[in-house]
Parts: structure tokens; C-alpha cells; sequence
């Protein structure tokens, strides 16, 4: 898989801020304790005089290197001792002059065995979630905030009770975000405006993002203009902006369609819609999509093709209620 230039960028300056605010950490530490304890410099200066006279033994060819080597190796794990004693007397750990990292995988440099480290992912997963600062714009859409009051407590006309069926919706959510990526299915948030879709689907994408997977979050609308710029402006910076936006979508942990059924459907849009849904779960990405639309009309509005990879991969979480904007005003 591709990365994201800007993101993976951003990812490693941080992982670098990271490696270098370590190492002024550690220097500081060493000069720190050489003031304090200078016996601990003197015993650092002759480790280094060790090492330099075991590089030089290595190739000599003295009739007495062994024995040179052994009284070498006695005389280091003294001043190795002395050393550790020394830290811990004056009430240090005993590793507290070690190198320090932040990642003992790849010790802070973002690689291992030539494949991008877990934590640099992290980081990059990060700095991709960052668009969806527009979804979580007030920082009150979290699961703690989803008010289940504001559903009725008397069935409705179909002899539902709104507030039982939101309370498993809910629960059902919070389940999903905390399990992500190990889900069964996609997610089809279905119901009338002004029940909480927008809000729940803000609520999962910000629990899936802090536990570091990339979530994109679009209108259905925005989402397909991309891709229509893409096709008609491949170069200049729209294009350049666009490629990079589908292919956060395509390829980002969780992405988020908000209003399918609102955007303006023609034979090109309709079949962008099919290759964001159709490729995504083809690689075994999971999405969110919330809609107005019941299933007659998703059916109707999109055909087999799209409504039965719709039907089958994902499951339906069904909003019902009064109109929650409504009330609010
Ligand atoms: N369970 C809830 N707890 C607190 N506030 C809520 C809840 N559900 C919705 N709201 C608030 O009600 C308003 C409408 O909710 P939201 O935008 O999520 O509805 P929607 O189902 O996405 O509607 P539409 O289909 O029109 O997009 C928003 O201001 C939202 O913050
Ligand atoms: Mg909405
Ligand atoms: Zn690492």
C-alpha cells in the first residue's frame, strides 16, 4: 500500500522531535551525574580506553594478547560494577546513564527490518486523522455524551420503544470502536434527520482514532466530488489534492460516508460510489455509511449491484425517534 507523503512527513518529525528531545535528555542526564559523581567520569573515560585497546588487540599479533584480553575483560566488569554501584548509591537506577528510547522496537528510528515500525504507524495514522477535525469540531461527540433522554420512552407508531432500540444501538457502537479492526461487518446507520447518525458515527471514528487507526471522515457528496476531480483534473494542484484524498479513502483503517442518498447522482458518481464501496471491502477495509434512505429506496436509488454489497457486508443500525434538531431549537 502507498502512503500519504504529507502525513508520513508530518509522522516522522514527530518521531524525530521524539529521538532528539531523548537524546538532549540523555546528555543532560550524563552531565548531570559527572558534576554529582565525578568518579562516574572518570570511570566512563577509562571504559572508553578499554575499548579503544580491545579494537587494538583484536588484530595484534603480541605473544601475549590472550592473557592481555583476560586481564582487559576482569578489569572492564570491575568498572562496570564499580560504576553500577556508584549510580545506584547515589540514588539512581542502575540503567540511568543508557541510551534512552522511546521505542525499544526501533530504537526511535521509525524501522525495522526495512518495514515501517508500529509506532511511526502510529504517528502517520495520526496525522491522517487530523482532516477529521471537521467532524469532531466541538469535542463533544464522544460515547459519554450520547444522551439516550432525548429518545422517547413510549413505543411509536410500529410499537417500537426508541429509547430500548437506541440503548443496543449505542451499545452495539461502543462494542464496534472498542473491538475495530477485529469487526464482523460494516456499519449502515439508518433513520430519519435529526436522530443522532452523524453524532454516533463522530462518537466511533474519535474512539477508533485515539486507539491510532486511520479514520477518514466525508459527505457522501464531498467524497464523490473528489473522486470526479481526480478524474477530470489528473494534473495541477486540484488534482494532486484530489488523487491524495481518494486515496486516503480508499485505503485509510475506517471511513466514515455521512448522507448517502443526498448527493447528486449520475452514471459517473454512481460509479465512484461503487468502487469506494466495492474496493474497500474487496481489501477487507471497514466503513461507516449513514443514509436517510429506508431499504426500498436504497435499493431503488442504487440498483442490485451496489444495495446487495450493501445488505451483505454490512449490518444495519436503525435510528428512530423524534428529531433531535427539532427539539433542540
Ligand atoms: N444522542 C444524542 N445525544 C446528544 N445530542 C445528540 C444526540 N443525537 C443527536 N444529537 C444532536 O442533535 C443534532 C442532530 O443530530 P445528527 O446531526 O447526528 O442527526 P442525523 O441523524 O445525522 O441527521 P441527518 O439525517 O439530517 O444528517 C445535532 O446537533 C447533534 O449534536
Ligand atoms: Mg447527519
Ligand atoms: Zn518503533
Amino acid at each position: 500500500m502507498g502512503y500519504d507523503g504529507k502525513a508520513l512527513k508530518k509522522a516522522r518529525e514527530r518521531l524525530e522531535s521524539i529521538r532528539a528531545a531523548n537524546e538532549a535528555e540523555h546528555e543532560r542526564r550524563i552531565a548531570e551525574v559527572y558534576a554529582r559523581v565525578p568518579r562516574v567520569a572518570e570511570i566512563d573515560a577509562r571504559l572508553r580506553r578499554q575499548m579503544a585497546e580491545l579494537a587494538r588487540l583484536a588484530f595484534s599479533r603480541e605473544a601475549d594478547r590472550d592473557a592481555q584480553l583476560a586481564a582487559l575483560r576482569h578489569d572492564n566488569l570491575e568498572l562496570q560494577a564499580e560504576r553500577a554501584e556508584l549510580l545506584v548509591g547515589s540514588g539512581r537506577s542502575m540503567d540511568y546513564l543508557d541510551e534512552i528510547v522511546s521505542c525499544p522496537i526501533c530504537r526511535d528510528s521509525g524501522t525495522v527490518d526495512g518495514k515501517m515500525c508500529s509506532c511511526l504507524k502510529k504517528f502517520y495514522n495520526a496525522a491522517l486523522t487530523e482532516e477529521l477535525s471537521g467532524l469532531l469540531r466541538d469535542g463533544s461527540e464522544r460515547f459519554e455524551n450520547f444522551d439516550l433522554r432525548l429518545y422517547p420512552d413510549m413505543p411509536d407508531a410500529k410499537g417500537n420503544v426508541p429509547r430500548a432500540v437506541m440503548t443496543e444501538v449505542l451499545a452495539l457502537s461502543k462494542e464496534y470502536a472498542a473491538a475495530f479492526p477485529q469487526v464482523s461487518s460494516d456499519l449502515l446507520l439508518q433513520g430519519g434527520p435529526g436522530l443522532g447518525k452523524t453524532f454516533l458515527s463522530a462518537c466511533i471514528a474519535r474512539a477508533v482514532a485515539e486507539r491510532g487507526y486511520s479514520v477518514c471522515y466525508d459527505s457522501i457528496s464531498a467524497a464523490l466530488e473528489a473522486f470526479e476531480t481526480r478524474r477530470f483534473a489528473r494534473d495541477g494542484e486540484s488534482g494532486g489534492d484530489a488523487e491524495r484524498r481518494v486515496r486516503e479513502m480508499l485505503e485509510c483503517d475506517l471511513m466514515i460516508l455521512d448522507d448517502l442518498g443526498t448527493e447528486f447522482l449520475t452514471p459517473v458518481s454512481a460509479s465512484a460510489l461503487y468502487t469506494l464501496v466495492n474496493t474497500r471491502l474487496a481489501n477487507g477495509r471497514r466503513s461507516i455509511i449513514s443514509t436517510n434512505l429506508s431499504d426500498e429506496e436504497l435499493s431503488g436509488r442504487y440498483g442490485p449491484q451496489l444495495y446487495s454489497r450493501l445488505k451483505g457486508a454490512y449490518r444495519s443500525l436503525p435510528f428512530i425517534g423524534q428529531d433531535i434538531r427539532l427539539m433542540k431549537k
